[in-house]
């Protein structure tokens, strides 16, 4: 096992295999406690490379046997995981038979039983654990699959590509042989042998081909699945429409698993999901879940092109398929909801859409970008790989597309897309090669300086400043931008930044853009190109002072840095055309009255900030899903960063005064919003439904938190004459989070009602975890989630129950889980270890949780720092979780 001082892999190391796999022959015995896989290469030369003899790579297997060609193999070397054999020639046979104990696996990576059926996850190194093999992305291998399994227990046989043969055997014995005809990576490899059924459809691609579509769940779930094989289509048809691309198979399979490290896979033909992404009916999902289904579905159609067709050639480049692919979905995501609120909607749609990736980005991927993991997009140096999918390779990874899309207008970036798939379809390859490509398909658009984008960590500020020339009419706009240094990178060099700039006149309409030497003006928002250090930009022909708006639909992965009084914000809160802006400045607004607040114990909240929340509250002119955004406070992790120094304790206690000042000032407000916000009918998922019912349950959880009689009453009948799980669990939500004695009923009537089901379970878990403490006498939540641990319902060893009730208490509930006593910080090291024994991915994402602890005031840097020394000194402690707390420490 690695330790803190385990030697890094380094990007600049690449070197090519000396031999490659062409096929792959794979027999499976599925057994759970012995299953047998015998495993036949057909191994060739690699013209490319060196000579050197056939590396494999093998890790907790037994191996039972090995031949070349059929004989014993001249010699063989063996360090680690790493196998290397001595071959002649330029085609042999290696032949190698493996034993494994799928039921022993707890670390759901390579082969593992979930309630009784098999199934793979093989993503990033999970195929050497089940046969050795040149477990690299640059190797890919036509596969052919044969799976004998019990046929009770297993009646379905599923594995990559199309079902060629099946039979019965001997003993009550069933096999099923599968090939995929598309060369693949071995992490791209699946199987499920398991008790299942199929929902189905056949659908036309574009060029007239039927093709057989089809989502395994458990039997009882069928009736969950509609929605994410409409998804499924959906995306289809939008990646002809969008990029010309066509599902390349005849058959295309979905299954859900419930028991994940994450939220689904995209492998070849047979995508596995955890059964959070799939299943989904009104009674148990909200709409947030709907969403989700929908974006993990596409996510992963997506990847068949942007992942698999033209695949990584080493883990480094992890963001060439991550961070254009969550591109993709997210731009499908908009599509769908632009589509389904018509043509008036649309443009509010998908800004709300947006804005909701910008959330995840600040209060993700800013806070990795300040501490002590911080990678660019294309890291330099991993210990673990699997730490390494993270919200700056997928999150950051996709607004640098963005960028590019931005730069490029959307018809270049098609162009430089379609050039990418004909240069490279069946290839492994880098970033720079995508690049490249996009400048090629554009008449060599010069993008040199915008790869510092892939070479570069932390996150960029812009600084701007205005100067108003009321004499001639002109704005000169300066726009400076500076990197914070990050660990072992520190000068930074200017980075292409485009920044989206619109003018708002005094009347609060956008002004008409002409830059200095432009003849005549232009449209009113107008992307600018920052590409030094600082740069000045002069607007003309003005009549009056105008009011920037900068960094229109959050135009780049920066932090914008602009001196705005209250006054300034209030106006762009009440004016911004931008939508994503104008959410922006209504949490600008926030931040810094609950600053303010937590700095001082006695301040309170301006009259001026209520004045604009209410405006903003009450203007029925806007879509309820943008005031739903603009209205719900700024996340706690993300205030957290911006706190300097950070002090969780304080930040809640202002929190709570903010929620409830807000509650209490405007509670007829709320009131009424809730009333005209009632959605009639029966439930649909559909954006318009689904705003009106975030506004409501975001009102009556301001009213809630202020204890406001009237509120808590209409939120227990919502909760008890809800029709849909998104009514019922926001009157849940507002419950629990209220000093109301009915709190612990509805809890109970809730568990009642979904006892044994799971996933609804993870929602019940997750409330309590995350639930602040309104009355001062009541007990700390840690009590609570130690009490749930022991819940019949909760395990350690499945992911979705550790991220719901673990992962809720350590990333989102920091007023509690940074109790003063440190007793928080106890809990999380004696979780991290007893999770690292388990599951080290999952233990790692869990002990990610304190990396930022330098940031907190003094008085809780000394528990954290003797909690993570706890952790790094812990007997076995797995590459993962030591890469994590090492780094923290270092
Ligand atoms: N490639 C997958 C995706 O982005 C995610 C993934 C990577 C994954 N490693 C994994 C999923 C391990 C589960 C387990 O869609
Ligand atoms: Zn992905």
């Amino acid at each position: 096992m690695k330790t803190e001082h385990a030697p890094s892999i380094q990007r600049a190391d690449y070197q090519p295999l000396a031999w490659k796999v062409e096929t792959v022959d794979l027999h499976f015995r599925l057994e759970p406690e012995s299953t047998v896989v015998t495993n036949r290469m057909l191994c060739v030369r690699n013209r490319e490379a060196e000579a050197g003899p056939i590396r494999l790579w093998g890790e907790d297997l037994e191996r039972l046997s090995l031949t070349v060609d059929g004989q014993a193999p001249q010699a063989v070397r063996e360090q680690g995981a790493l196998l290397e054999i001595e071959a002649d020639g330029e085609r042999v046979v290696v032949e190698v038979q493996t034993r494994i104990n799928p039921k022993a696996n707890t670390t759901l990576s390579g082969l593992y039983l979930s309630n009784g059926g098999f199934f793979t996850q093989c993503e990033a190194e999970g195929f050497r654990r089940i046969t050795c093999f040149p477990d690299r992305p640059d190797v890919m291998a036509r596969f052919t699959v044969t799976l004998e399994a019990d046929r009770k227990t297993c009646p379905v046989l599923l594995s990559n590509g199309n079902l060629v043969e099946q039979g019965e055997l001997p003993g009550g014995r069933h096999y099923a042989k599968w090939e995929d005809p598309f060369p693949k990576p071995s992490y791209l490899f699946a199987l499920v042998a398991a008790d299942l059924v199929a929902y189905e459809r056949t659908v036309e691609t574009m060029s007239g081909r039927e093709v057989l579509l089809q989502v395994w769940v458990e039997a009882g779930n069928l009736d969950r699945v509609e929605h994410a094989m409409d998804s499924l289509v959906h995306s289809m048809r939008w990646d002809e429409e969008t990029f010309g691309l066509e599902l390349d198979l005849d058959r295309f399979m979905i299954v859900a698993v419930a028991d994940f490290n994450m939220g689904a896979m995209e492998n070849k033909g047979l995508n596995i999901f955890n059964t959070k992404f799939i299943l989904a009916k009104p009674d148990t999902a909200t709409d947030v879940d709907y969403e989700n289904v929908e974006s993990v579905v596409a996510h992963e159609y997506f990847h068949n092109w942007t992942g698999n067709r033209v695949t990584c050639r080493d883990w480094f480049q992890l963001t060439l398929k991550e961070g254009l692919t969550v591109f993709r979905d997210q731009q499908f995501s908009a599509d769908m909801l632009a589509r389904a609120a018509g043509a008036e909607g649309a443009a509010s749609a998908c800004a709300v859409k947006r804005i909701d990736d910008v959330r995840v980005l600040r209060a993700a991927q800013f806070p990795e970008d300040a501490g002590p993991m911080a990678h660019p997009i294309r890291p330099d140096s991993y210990q673990e790989i699997n730490n390494f999918y993270t919200a700056t390779v997928y999150e950051k990874g996709a607004e640098v597309i963005r960028m590019l899309h931005t730069l490029l207008g959307p018809e270049g970036f098609r162009n430089g897309m379609d050039l990418y798939f004909s240069y490279f379809d069946g290839q492994a390859v880098t970033c720079d090669d995508f690049v490249e490509v996009m400048s090629e398909a554009n008449n060599g658009f010069d993008l040199d300086q915008f790869m510092h984008w892939y070479s570069q960590a932390g996150t960029p500020r812009v600084k701007a400043s205005g100067q108003w020339n009321a004499a001639d009419g002109s704005y000169t706009l300066t726009l400076a931008q500076s990197t914070p240094a990050t660990p072992g990178e520190h000068a930074k060099l200017p980075l292409v930044i485009p920044v989206a700039a619109g003018l708002i006149g005094p009347d609060g309409r956008d002004c008409p853009l002409q830059l200095e030497g432009e003849s005549q003006p232009g449209p009113t928002t107008r992307v600018l190109k920052l590409t030094e250090a600082s740069q000045s930009f002069r607007f003309v022909g003005l009549t009056a002072e105008p009011v920037p708006s900068l960094l229109r639909g959050f135009s780049a992965p920066v932090i914008l840095e602009l001196d705005e009084d209250d006054a300034r914000l209030a106006f762009r809160m009440a004016h911004d055309a931008d939508p994503c802006n104008r959410w922006d400045a209504a949490q600008r607004y926030a931040e810094r009255v609950a600053l303010a607040m937590a700095a001082d114990p006695s301040a309170g909240v301006p009259a001026a900030f209520l004045d604009a929340f209410r405006a903003l509250l009450g203007n029925a002119a806007l879509d309820p899903a943008f005031r739903a955004q603009a209205l719900a406070l700024p996340g706690e992790a993300y205030l957290l960063e911006r706190m300097k120094p950070a002090d969780p304790l304080a930040l809640r206690a202002a929190l709570v005064r903010l929620m409830r000042t807000l509650g209490t000032s405007l509670a007829a407000e709320w009131l009424s919003t809730c009333e005209a916000m009632q959605v009639p009918g029966p439930y649909r998922y559909h954006p318009g439904d689904a705003g009106r019912r975030a506004l409501a349950n975001l009102a009556l959880r301001y009213l809630a938190a202020a204890g406001n009689a009237e509120g808590l009453a209409l939120a227990q009948r919502r909760f008890e004459g809800a029709t849909n799980m998104t009514e019922r669990f926001g009157a849940l939500a507002a419950l629990v989070q209220s000093t109301h004695p009915a709190r612990e009923a509805v809890l109970a009537a809730f568990h009642a009602r979904y006892r044994d089901d799971a996933l609804v379970l993870d929602k019940w878990f997750a409330l309590q975890a995350g639930a602040w403490r309104w009355d001062a006498a009541a007990a700390p939540t840690l009590a609570r989630v130690k009490a749930l641990m022991a819940d019949a319902a909760f395990s350690l060893s499945n992911p979705n129950k550790v991220y719901a009730l673990l992962g809720t208490y350590f990333r989102a509930n920091p007023g509690e889980f940074h109790a003063a006593d440190g007793s928080g910080h106890v809990f999380w090291a004696d979780q991290v270890i007893a999770l690292n024994a388990k599951n080290p991915q999952v233990a790692a994402r869990m002990a990610r949780a304190l990396e930022n602890w330098r940031h907190f005031v003094p008085a809780l840097q000394a528990s954290i720092r003797s909690q993570l020394e706890r952790v790094l000194a812990s007997p076995d402690l797995s590459p993962d979780v030591a890469e994590v707390v090492g780094k923290a420490l270092d």
